[in-house]
C-alpha cells in the first residue's frame, strides 16, 4: 500500500485545477481523483475529453522544477509499466514527451504543472473504458477496454502509485540513466523521420531518443538538436 492520500470526487472541472488549489494550502503527497471532469485540460492549451469510466487524477508533491525532465520520464514509464503489470502481453510504447500508446494509439496523456511554492502537479488521464473519436484528436486513440483489457480504475491507480514510488526512489538513489534507457527501449518509432511542431515553427530530422533531461534528440545531418517542447509527427523511415 502506498502512502499517497487519495481524495476522490464525483465531479470536478479538472483534477489539476483542484490540485492547484489544494497545493496552495500546503498539502503534499496527495492525489485528487474525479469520476468525471467537466473541463479537463490537455497539453499546450488543448482540452482533454473526459469520457465516463476513464481515470482522471492529479498527484501533488514537493519537487524541484529543475528536474522536470526526469519526472516526465518517470511518470510516463510508470503508466506503461502499470499496464504491463496487469497485461504483460500488451503492445505498449511511449511517445515523446509523455503520451503512452497502446496498439500504437494514445491511451494516456499527462499534464505537468507548477503549483504554489515547491509543489508540482502531475495530472494523468487514462482511457480505461472509452476513447474520444479519432476525428477530434490529432492522433488515433484507444482505451484499455477497447483493446480487450479490462481493469478496475481504482486498482490501476493504486498500482500506478506503487510503481511511481519505486521509480522515483530508483531515480533519487541512482540517477535517471537506467530509467532513460528503459524509456528509450519503449520509445515509439525510434529512428523514424519526424517533424516537431512548436506553434507555427517546424523542425525536421530523425528521432534519436531523449537526453537525461527528457529533451527530444533530433538528428539533423551532422548535428543533434535538442527539442524542449512540441508535438511530434512521424514520417516513416
Ligand atoms: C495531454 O495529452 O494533452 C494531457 C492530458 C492530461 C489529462 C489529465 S486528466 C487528469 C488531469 N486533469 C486535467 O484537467 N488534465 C489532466
Amino acid at each position: 500500500m502506498s502512502d499517497w492520500q487519495i481524495f476522490k470526487y464525483a465531479e470536478l472541472d479538472s483534477t489539476n485545477n483542484k490540485a492547484l488549489k489544494l497545493a496552495d494550502v500546503g498539502r503534499q503527497k496527495i492525489v485528487i481523483q474525479a469520476e468525471q471532469q467537466t473541463a479537463g485540460r490537455g497539453r499546450r492549451g488543448r482540452s482533454w475529453s473526459s469520457l465516463a469510466g476513464n481515470l482522471f487524477f492529479s498527484q501533488v508533491f514537493a519537487f524541484d522544477m529543475q528536474s522536470i525532465g526526469a519526472l516526465v520520464i518517470i511518470c510516463s514509464l510508470s503508466v506503461l509499466q502499470t499496464i504491463k503489470d496487469f497485461f504483460p502481453q500488451a503492445d505498449v510504447s511511449l511517445k515523446w514527451p509523455n503520451d503512452v500508446l497502446l496498439n500504437q494509439a494514445k491511451v494516456c496523456g499527462m499534464l505537468i504543472e507548477k503549483g504554489e511554492g515547491n509543489n508540482i502537479i502531475v495530472g494523468i488521464g487514462v482511457n480505461v473504458a472509452q476513447s474520444p473519436e479519432n476525428s477530434v484528436m490529432m492522433y488515433p486513440t484507444i482505451s484499455l477496454t477497447e483493446a480487450g483489457y479490462n481493469v478496475n480504475k481504482d486498482s490501476f491507480l493504486q498500482k500506478y502509485l506503487q510503481v511511481f514510488d519505486e521509480n522515483f526512489i530508483n531515480w533519487q538513489q541512482n540517477n535517471i540513466s537506467a530509467l532513460r534507457q528503459l524509456w528509450e527501449s519503449y520509445a515509439y518509432r525510434l529512428g523514424d523521420n519526424i517533424v516537431v511542431r512548436q506553434n507555427s515553427q517546424e523542425e525536421g530530422g530523425i528521432f534519436g531518443g531523449i537526453d537525461e533531461n527528457g529533451n527530444l534528440l533530433l538528428q539533423q545531418n551532422d548535428r543533434i538538436k535538442k527539442i524542449i517542447v512540441g508535438d511530434v509527427f512521424y514520417l516513416g523511415k
